[in-house]
């Protein structure tokens, strides 16, 4: 199989993941935090797997809980935007403090679904972290508390995000060219 050419390296992904992790514990008071009170991180499968372990891993005093939401999205078609949810999550959120965990942030459709049900079921608060950022994709607006990285436009495989299924357990961020992805 011909390798994806590396837009966001092994190193660079970890250091910038490192960073938002300090980030995180410092803003939701990580050691001054009781274990009664703990931030409930939502990853958004299947994508953000890899990134949100990471992160995770790397947030040391802060106390957690995780939970999950899966979701499909209908592009093209009658319905564009139209976002599902096909597991919903576990953990009661009312009252409390949410930090929802994404690979990439395109269109903004599925985040913009999510952040507005969680305000609607009376979360105290809801964040956002993204590991990738396309801003030039951006059709509904979607503030990123702590984004990873900004890129263009383009196609990315790799650390959890995948194409037709592939790709998730690449240790880096790459770029298929066109011919790959059947452009
Ligand atoms: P949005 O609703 O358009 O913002 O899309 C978010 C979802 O689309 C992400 O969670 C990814 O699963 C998928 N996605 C968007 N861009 C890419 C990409 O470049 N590579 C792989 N998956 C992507």
């Amino acid at each position: 199989m011909k390798m994806p050419e590396v837009l966001i390296s092994e190193q660079d992904l970890a250091r910038r993941i490192s960073e938002l992790a300090a980030e995180i514990e410092r803003d939701y008071d990580g050691e001054g935090r009781e274990a009664s009170d703990p931030l409930v991180c939502v990853g958004i499968l299947t994508g953000s797997v890899f990134f949100m372990v990471d992160l995770l891993e790397k947030v040391k005093f802060l106390p957690v809980v995780i939970d999950f939401f899966q979701t499909t999205s209908y592009r093209g078609g009658t319905s564009p935007g139209e976002v599902r949810i096909r597991k919903d999550l576990d953990t009661a959120i009312r009252g409390r403090d949410v930090l929802l965990i994404e690979d990439i942030v395109d269109t903004g459709y599925t985040l913009r679904t999510i952040l507005d049900l969680l305000r609607f079921r009376g979360a105290k608060s809801v964040r956002l972290c993204s590991l990738l950022n396309k801003e030039r994709a951006r059709q509904v607006p979607v503030p990123i508390d702590y984004k990873g990285f900004d890129i263009d436009d383009v196609f990315v495989v790799g650390y959890g995000l995948d194409y037709d299924g592939l790709y998730r357990n690449l240790p880096y961020i790459g770029v298929l060219d066109g011919e790959d992805v059947g452009e």
